[in-house]
């Protein structure tokens, strides 16, 4: 797939198929990871690929299986959503943060070696590594899609990192910033509007 037309098609996916993803995808998906950008070019990242249902139920089983609609609309009054398409992303995410993991075909776990505090940075460059791995993930993404695929991620929230590493056995050197959920995108996937963005107005030619 032409590189333009994966960064345009390219949605988060939180509705999949009941379809199995194979090593050979997963493993090309990973290599391409492998190609981003990197801070201290050691590019010392691994990834967790989770396709075992009972290691995929433990492992989410700290995550909330949904929220009520009274919850939902109280969240998106603290959180101060104002903008309409935020909102309606936002309904159609929180309620599904659990079921978009459990239903992926794999669960992609990240992991950067973090070694200071990564939630108090003595200055930016400690948070190069961080940044790094992030470049990995878009790169999953975007060859995720061009193989036909869609992923969602997720945040870890409280104590949910903490969590995976007990589950997954990762070593505490290592740092989870995100779970990927990876699969087949519904035929009704939900798909909510991007908000519209004028470049030109974006763009500062020469001073802001
Ligand atoms: C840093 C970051 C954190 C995100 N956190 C979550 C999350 O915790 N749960 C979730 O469902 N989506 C999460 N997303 C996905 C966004 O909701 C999504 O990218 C955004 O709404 C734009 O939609 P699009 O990806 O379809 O263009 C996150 C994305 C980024 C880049």
């Amino acid at each position: 797939m032409e590189l333009y037309k994966a960064i345009n098609i390219r949605r988060t996916v939180r509705d999949f198929e009941n379809e199995s993803i194979s090593t050979e995808v997963l493993e090309k998906i990973i290599e391409a990871a492998f190609k981003a950008p990197t801070n201290d070019h050691m590019r010392d990242w691994h990834f967790i690929i989770v396709r075992d249902k009972h290691v995929t139920a433990k492992l989410l089983d700290i995550i909330p299986k949904g929220i009520s609609d009274d919850d939902m609309e109280a969240l998106i009054k603290d959180w101060n959503l104002n903008d309409s398409i935020q909102q309606e992303c936002y309904r159609n995410a929180v309620p599904k943060q659990y079921r978009m993991l459990f239903d992926a075909s794999a669960i992609i776990i990240p992991l950067l070696k973090q070694k200071t505090d990564i939630l108090h940075p003595d200055n930016i460059s400690h948070l190069n590594g961080f940044a790094s791995i992030w470049c990995s993930i878009e790169n999953i993404f975007l060859s995720a899609t061009a193989e036909g695929y869609g992923c969602n991620l997720r945040i870890p929230l409280g104590n949910e990192a903490e969590y995976a590493r007990n589950i997954l056995n990762f070593p505490d050197y290592y740092f989870m910033p995100c779970f990927i959920g990876i699969g087949k995108p519904k035929s009704n996937a939900v798909s909510v509007k991007q908000k519209e963005i004028n470049i030109k107005e974006r763009i500062h030619w020469n001073k802001f």
